[in-house]
């Protein structure tokens, strides 16, 4: 039977720039935890399968009298919000954006393996090359990265990072207090990685995450960005549109990613839409009033039947073919796969 799934488009409490000037609204909810656990919590019990916290690294760069208005002007950094929302929730997906342009893979991997742990299982890595160019002078930069670069960059920075998840082996941590051997060596693989834009040694001071990886996510739109997302993305999020243009998104997807050697049934492409949320439960609706959210049917997150195998594998050292299962019975498929990448290597 097929089933639609729902994830929330938050940022963190709506992706729509008015939303704070509806009459019920509570126009702070964006700096407000017990609004945002309100909110995730409504979710987890409407069944949806994720939380999308989006992430800019700049103030949006449009003309100041637009941007007066906007509620979305400034929202939570991400991983701490969802760390704090980890520990109120069970079953709900976690998704962070985090950039390949201005921030360090280890930092990336370490982000979200802890996340991943944090809360058993449920982390998703949404992967962005960063539009906006005004994050580079918040980064130490003088001038932004051209598009084509980000997107190459950004291929090479999704296999350090995977890389780097497949540092220790599910079971490397044997704790054996009699003999003193907290670990294993010979289950810690070291990534050592030389490419064009990333040389990282690894291997990742974090185990293994839960789920072997976190889900990966992606929404590019140009060439470059459909490319990455068909050759990497478990979850694709898309813009939407005229039904024709989100046809033919979707079939250029599925193809790109059958040409990349991977199973195109395996990435979930989720189109976007826009609803308006109101409250029933007039003591909830007190405190959390009135949220919209950008809805995203997804695919199963607990339910990814396994995952695809990334295609362009670095020459320096060997990947591991991951058919793991999610979220929390990722562990015994996730030993078996960095078993199997052992041995190959
Ligand atoms: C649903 C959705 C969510 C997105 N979230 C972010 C985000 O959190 N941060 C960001 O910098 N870009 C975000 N983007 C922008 C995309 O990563 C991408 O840059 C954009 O779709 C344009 O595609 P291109 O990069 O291939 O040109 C999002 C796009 C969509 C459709």
């Amino acid at each position: 039977m097929k089933q639609m799934h729902l994830g929330a488009f938050m940022r963190p409490v709506s992706i729509h720039t008015a939303w704070w000037r509806h009459p019920d609204s509570a126009p702070e909810a964006n700096f407000s935890l017990k609004h945002l656990v309100h909110c995730i919590q409504t979710l987890e019990r409407g069944k949806f399968d994720s939380f999308f916290m989006a992430d800019h690294l700049a103030v949006l760069n449009m003309p100041i009298e637009a941007l007066k208005r906007s509620g979305t002007v400034t929202s939570f950094e991400p991983f701490t919000l969802l760390s704090a929302l980890a520990m109120v929730t069970e079953r709900i997906g976690l998704i962070a954006t985090a950039s390949t342009t201005y921030d360090a893979p280890y930092h990336i991997a370490r982000r979200f393996a802890s996340l991943d742990h944090i809360s058993a299982g449920r982390a998703g890595w949404n992967i962005v090359t960063t539009s906006n160019p005004d994050a580079a002078r918040n980064f130490g930069m003088t001038e932004h990265m051209d598009h084509a670069e980000r997107y190459a960059r950004a291929r090479e920075f999704h296999d350090v990072v995977t890389g780097l998840w497949d540092s220790f082996a599910e079971d490397a941590f044997i704790r054996d207090k009699d003999s003193g051997v907290f670990w294993d060596p010979a289950r810690m693989h070291k990534l050592d990685h030389e490419g064009k834009y990333l040389s990282i040694a690894g291997p990742l001071n974090i185990a293994r995450p839960v789920q072997g990886w976190p889900v990966i996510v992606q929404a590019g739109a140009s060439d470059s960005g459909r490319q990455l997302a068909a050759e990497v993305a478990e979850m694709i999020f898309a813009a939407g549109g005229p039904i024709a243009d989100a046809r033919a998104y979707y079939a250029d997807i599925k193809s790109r990613a059958a040409k990349a050697g991977r199973d195109p049934g395996l990435i979930k492409i989720l189109p976007g839409a826009l609803v308006t949320v109101a409250e029933t439960d007039e003591a909830a609706a007190k405190n959390a009033r009135y949220w919209i959210a950008l809805c995203i049917p997804i695919a199963a997150w607990a339910r990814f039947p396994s995952r695809s195998a990334p295609t362009h594998a670095p020459s320096t050292w060997t990947r591991r073919s991951p058919t793991s299962t999610r979220p929390i019975k990722a562990r015994a498929a996730a030993t078996a796969c960095w078993n199997a990448r052992g041995a190959a290597s």
